[in-house]
């Protein structure tokens, strides 16, 4: 099947897959404050991830591009809501571009919608230091995304089977390019060990990608004759990956991985994470509710998200990742097992 097909199944799948895997983060509870010393209108949402500053700590991750009119339309809508919101937003993987010019306006759509806005590059691990220059001149980036897939290739048939010099290559594009370098997991969590060998190359900010959202092994097995049902359950949930990461870089760590409403976002924070990336869910809206439906959506999160951190007695983003938290269920086991504060 041709990439731009490909793509466009992801689109399909990620839709209409209704997965019910867990992140983790219901094992998460916050400790009731009875005397939160603050007024809900001294709340901030403003965060920093490394150098770049957001005024929310929400933003739109990687999905889509270079598979067409569909693609260009989706990003075009995307863009609008970054823009109205004022979100970061990434792009998907740009490889379709750089292999094939005719997919440069899939992504640069999104630049032209949001002239001024943060727009994160993306590519995989297999990526060039050359590559990764283009992909950030295409939309003048303020950062790049590279996404560590490798579950997604293996289950794939047509997928790649050749892992070697993946950490040459990310440390080559992190230490000769001028804008800051996300290593990001698609869904399938990122532990310490990985996170720890990242770090010692250069890379200094992270995104978990925690299993319990959008599963690519499940999109690809749909699309197997023989599914590897086996990598359907494989995995770091969410919650667990954001404090295994949080050992190794507390300073920056972005959570994603089926966060959908301000409660998860909330949790995700405590749990360390500075900033938190939706990606299904922010498509899944768009397509029932079109723009205005995921405008609305992104406002509601995050004013419950300030009247949650009034309940806890936080004003900013700092405080809240400071909350104390009692953990339960399989996330006690998991960081328990691997004995990981
Ligand atoms: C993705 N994701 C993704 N990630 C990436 O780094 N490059 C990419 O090209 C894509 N493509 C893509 C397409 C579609 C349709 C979806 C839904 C997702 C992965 C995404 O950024 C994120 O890491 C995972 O989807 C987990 O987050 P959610 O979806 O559970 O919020």
């Amino acid at each position: 099947m041709s990439r731009t097909g490909r793509k466009l199944d992801h689109i399909h799948h990620a839709l209409t897959l209704n997965s019910k895997r867990s992140t983790g983060l219901d094992d998460i509870q916050f400790v009731h404050n009875s005397i939160p010393d603050l007024s809900v209108r001294d709340i901030s949402l403003n965060t920093k991830i490394g150098e770049l500053t957001l005024s929310s700590p929400i933003f739109i991750n990687a999905m889509t591009g270079g598979g067409g009119s569909k693609t260009v339309e989706i990003n075009r809508c995307l863009a609008r809501v970054a823009k109205e919101c004022q979100l970061a937003m990434a792009l998907g993987s740009q490889m379709a571009a750089i292999k094939d010019k005719n997919e440069i306006q899939s992504y640069r759509v999104v630049r032209e919608e949001n002239p001024n806005g943060i727009i994160l590059a993306n590519l995989g691990s297999e990526a060039t230091l050359d590559e990764a220059k283009q992909a950030i001149e295409m939309v003048d980036a303020n950062a790049l995304q590279i996404h560590l897939n490798v579950i997604q290739e293996l289950t794939m048939p047509e997928g790649d089977r050749h892992f070697t010099g993946t950490l040459n290559r990310i440390e080559m594009i992190v230490k000769n390019l001028q804008v800051p370098v996300i290593i990001k997991e698609v869904g399938f969590g990122m532990s310490c060990e990985t996170a720890r060998q990242l770090k010692n190359i250069g890379i200094s900010i992270f995104d978990v990608g925690g299993f319990g959202g959008t599963n690519f092994a499940e999109i690809e097995n749909l699309r197997r004759g023989k599914p590897l049902t086996f990598f359907n359950e494989w995995g770091i949930p969410t919650a667990a990956s954001i404090v295994e990461v949080c050992s190794v870089n507390p300073e920056a760590v972005i959570a994603s991985g089926g966060l959908k409403e301000s409660i998860d976002i909330a949790k995700s924070i405590a749990l360390g994470a500075s900033a938190c990336g939706l990606a299904g869910q922010l498509l899944k809206v768009l397509m029932i509710k079109g723009v205005e439906g995921v405008i609305q959506e992104v406002k509601t999160i995050e004013s419950e998200l300030k009247i949650i951190m009034a309940a806890l007695g936080t004003k900013t983003i700092e405080e809240l990742k400071q909350v104390p938290l009692v953990i339960s269920g399989s996330t006690y086991h998991w960081l328990e097992q691997r004995g990981i504060e």
